[in-house]
């Protein structure tokens, strides 16, 4: 049944997971919306809990749910926290997609990843090479809790015409990013070194690596307004990238952010730790026919994450 344009406006709808970087990037680009926004702490409400999931939907009733609760991190995280990055992203996802079923939500976005698509899949990676070979081994974990996340949001649209849809983000990076010195992602670690570099008068960091993988990197707020995008015009079983459909080297970018901070030192790259794997870029073909191009471009979006994070350090 073909349920797009789907009206956001009056509407009310959950953020599920809104104190993270992609949650708190949804909840500032629904105020540009006319909806009654929903949110819970997780000291009222842990997502693992599926009784106190389905009193709170019940006490709420959330015509909208964008789920971008899970538990994330890191090469490092996913790959020591297996059992927990399992576990949560499962149940996370179970007991929130179920709900939205049994409490009658009407539209729901499942936000997946783009490392469920298997290891070495053709590159850019497109929608339909999943489950097509072996996954990374490191985080395997959480790409299979992700994929049962999405399988479920297709599973729910075949049996009950549920009009849920599953979005694959590439690598995000802006305010609200988390800046744990061994569970952050990329941009934020380096942001973090890089700037620590600086006020310590270092003259020298070292990245890990040989700086000649190739990765994308996507703002959160384009992220969130593709989201919009596609809840109010997409309704179909298929998943959509999400991401700039452009790549960069790490040495280039590490250079950028380098820049950014106003570290001047050396950079080396420390060629005895591991590359992972040589590129890694989305296909955005989908996406760009559904009518969405991502806006703000790297450099820019660099400066608008060190400034949140000059900010979320001043607040500490
Ligand atoms: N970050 C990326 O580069 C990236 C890339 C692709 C896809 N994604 C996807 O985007 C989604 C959000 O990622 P993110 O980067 O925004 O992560 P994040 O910053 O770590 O935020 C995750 C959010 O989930 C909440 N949460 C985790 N466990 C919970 C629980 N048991 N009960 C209630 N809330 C819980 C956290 O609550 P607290 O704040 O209370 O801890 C937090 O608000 C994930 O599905 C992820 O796979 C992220």
């Amino acid at each position: 049944m073909v349920k797009t344009p789907f009206e956001l406006a009056g509407k009310s709808v959950f953020v599920a997971g809104h104190r993270g970087m992609v949650g708190s990037a949804l909840v500032r680009r629904l105020a540009q919306e006319h909806v009654t926004l929903l949110t819970v702490d997780r000291r009222e409400v842990d997502l693992r809990d599926q009784a106190a999931v389905n009193q709170w939907f019940a006490g709420h009733h959330p015509q909208v749910v964008f789920l971008a609760a899970a538990k994330v991190g890191g090469i490092i995280a996913n790959d020591t926290l297996r059992g927990e990055f399992i576990y949560d992203n499962l149940i996370i996802a179970a007991n929130v997609i179920h709900a939205a079923h049994v409490h009658g939500v009407q539209k729901l976005l499942f936000l997946g990843s783009s490392c469920i698509y298997p290891k070495l899949a053709e590159q850019p990676l497109r929608e339909d090479s999943l489950l097509t070979g072996p996954l990374e081994p490191t985080n395997e974990p959480y790409a299979i809790a992700k994929i049962a996340g999405v399988k479920m949001v297709e599973a729910y649209r075949r049996q009950y015409d549920s009009d849920f849809i599953n979005v694959m983000p590439t690598n995000l990076y802006g305010p609200g990013d988390n800046y744990h010195p061994e569970y952050s992602h990329v941009v934020a670690g380096l942001i973090r070194r890089f700037h620590e570099a600086r006020v310590a008068g270092a003259s020298e960091v070292t990245v890990w690596g040989s700086g000649k993988p190739r990765r994308e990197f996507l703002c959160v707020d384009d992220l969130a307004d593709a989201c919009i995008h596609l809840l109010k015009t997409y309704s179909d079983s298929e998943l959509v990238n999400i991401g700039t459909g452009e790549d960069i080297t790490i040495a280039d970018f590490a250079h950028l952010v380098a820049s950014t901070v106003g570290y001047g030192g050396r950079i080396n790259f420390d060629t005895s730790r591991p590359d992972g794997t040589p590129r890694k870029l989305l296909d955005v073909s989908r996406l760009a026919r559904l009518g969405w191009r991502a806006k703000v471009p790297l450099p820019e979006g660099i400066k608008l994450a060190y400034e949140a994070f000059l900010r979320s350090r001043a607040a500490a």
